[in-house]
């Protein structure tokens, strides 16, 4: 992660390689712009009345050598027509860092909090800015053994108004920088291929995070049998690499406050199983254990921040592939709960291993369970890659969480349970069955899984759509977003003592 801080630099005492200003369509100057096109006898506005940059969101010009300026070059990124929310002030952050990686910009300095931003404090900006640069800067090249040509740029600067700001502004940064750690850890383990990301290797991954307040323990296969988490063990039947299942114990709160659980699906190659999947883009299906992830990269942000919280987190990992010892459609199962699984489709293995897993959790008595699952492709198919589908058992919980998505621009939407849709999921010869047809795909599921949890409340979060990103976006180059991790951290700060 790149080198970010925060200083009361002005943009013309600014001593770095650019000083980068935003600049509005409606081409009304920020404090910053105004300061150098005083202090430049208003070079700025002869530059912005040749009509070459409009000021269209991201649109780029650099101005050298501004007279008065210390800094070399004036950078001005366009901001856009609209007022700017934290989430594209973040995007722009992304955009600004992308673009200046390609120059030869060793230190820069952002003039961004001093932007209209609905009613964000300094802190949230100064948080967005931060977060924006380090995740826009991400690129996954574990697996490129000629390296691209390495930038030169180094060194953020995220300026602020006066000596008073330093202190939140710090505060924030170091938020940001937790959060953005935790999300890359998410990405990181999400673009590994399925070849090295194994259930072993999650498990390795969730041992390999460590903090005196944090408990760890991965069971093996053996484990897994003794314990009876039968619907991972049939998941498991057609693959010769051996499940796991993760159970993570943070408690950084007071110890008579019960714990947060985080449940994750961990499916780390996804085939469909004996309902093979066609082969286009199934490649993709590496990324089924980012629910896990970003269990996972919560943990990582929390321990950094030492958030004052108990959270416990519990990952089902398996592959699901087609072989003779597979398990079948129509086979039926017996849950680790004691609910039967009629299988019509192999493909719709993650519910299975969540079941268990969210049973599992239930049993350990937390206040509440959220779980995190790139469960159904109609998920895609209705919110796209703007919003993960976010459904549950408790309207206070779902408002809490979806707060939290809105206020951490890790976007959830709410998608309705009436119980009607649970008759979808009966079964002629089973207790339930896994799957509830082509309607209302992603309410399915959720009744599925609300079948293994018992009154407290809960949510689950659908990450199909949002998980990972093959085009890219301005966050995200190409691959793993760290969907789920943004959102949690927001939730569990609220809920923290
Ligand atoms: N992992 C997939 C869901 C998925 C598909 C996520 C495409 C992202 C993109 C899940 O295991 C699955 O295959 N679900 C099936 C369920 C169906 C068989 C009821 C689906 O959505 O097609
Ligand atoms: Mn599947
Ligand atoms: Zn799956």
């Amino acid at each position: 992660m790149i080198h970010i801080e925060v200083s009361t630099d002005t943009v013309m005492t600014c001593g770095h390689d650019a000083a980068v200003i935003a600049l509005a369509n409606e081409q009304v100057l920020s404090t910053s712009a105004q300061q150098v096109d005083e202090a430049s006898q208003q070079c700025l506005s002869r530059y912005l009345a040749t009509g070459d940059q409009k000021g269209d969101f991201g649109d780029w010009g650099i101005l050298y050598d501004v007279a008065g300026m210390q800094a070399s070059r004036l950078v001005l990124v366009g901001s856009g027509s609209d007022d700017l929310s934290l989430m594209k002030l973040q995007r722009l952050a992304a955009k600004v860092a992308r673009q200046l990686q390609k120059t030869g910009v060793e230190k820069a300095s952002l003039y961004f909090t001093d932007l209209s931003v609905g009613g964000a404090s300094l802190a949230e900006k100064v948080h967005a800015v931060a977060q924006g640069v380090w995740l826009g800067l991400y690129a996954f090249t574990h697996h490129q053994t000629k390296a691209k040509k390495a930038s030169v740029l180094s060194h953020i600067s995220i300026a602020v108004n006066a000596d008073a700001d330093l202190e939140q502004a710090q505060a924030a940064l170091q938020k940001a920088k937790a959060v953005a750690s935790g999300m890359i850890l998410a990405r990181n383990l999400g673009n590994e291929p399925g070849n090295v990301c194994t259930p072993t290797y999650l498990g390795d991954q969730a041992e390999a995070l460590s903090h005196p307040k944090l408990d760890v323990q991965v069971w093996d296969k053996a484990a897994i049998e003794h314990q009876g988490l039968r619907g991972l063990l049939a998941v498991n039947q057609g693959s010769s690499e051996e499940p796991r299942f993760i159970v993570l114990n943070y408690q950084g709160g007071k110890p008579e406050q019960k714990s947060i659980a985080l449940v994750g699906k961990g499916l780390t190659f996804d085939s469909g199983g004996i309902s093979i999947k066609p082969s286009p883009a199934m490649d993709e299906m590496k990324f089924d254990m980012c629910g896990s992830a970003a269990v996972l990269g919560v943990f990582k942000a929390i321990t950094e921040m030492n958030l004052p919280v108990n959270v416990k987190g519990f990952i089902s990992s398996t592959e699901n592939m087609p072989s003779a010892s597979a398990y079948k459609p129509g086979d039926v199962l017996e849950s680790y709960k004691g609910v039967t699984i009629e299988v019509l489709n192999t493909d719709a293995e993650g519910r299975i291993i969540l079941a268990d897993a969210l049973t599992y959790a239930c049993e350990q008595d937390p206040a509440c369970v959220i779980d995190y699952a790139t469960l159904t492709g109609a998920c895609v198919i209705a919110l796209g890659a703007q919003a993960s589908g976010l459904l549950g058992n408790n309207q206070d919980l779902i408002d809490q969480v979806h707060a939290a998505s809105m206020t951490s621009g890790d976007r959830a939407w709410p998608m309705p349970m009436f119980e009607e849709y649970q008759e979808q999921i009966e079964s002629k010869i089973a207790d339930i069955k896994n799957t509830g047809g082509r309607a209302a795909g992603t309410v399915t599921a959720a009744c599925f899984l609300s079948r293994f949890v018992d009154e407290r409340p809960w949510v689950h979060l659908d990450i199909a759509g949002t998980a990972w990103n093959m085009e890219g976006s301005d966050l995200c180059v190409s691959g793993a977003t760290g969907a789920g991790v943004a959102l949690t951290v927001d939730f569990l700060e609220k809920n923290a003592v």
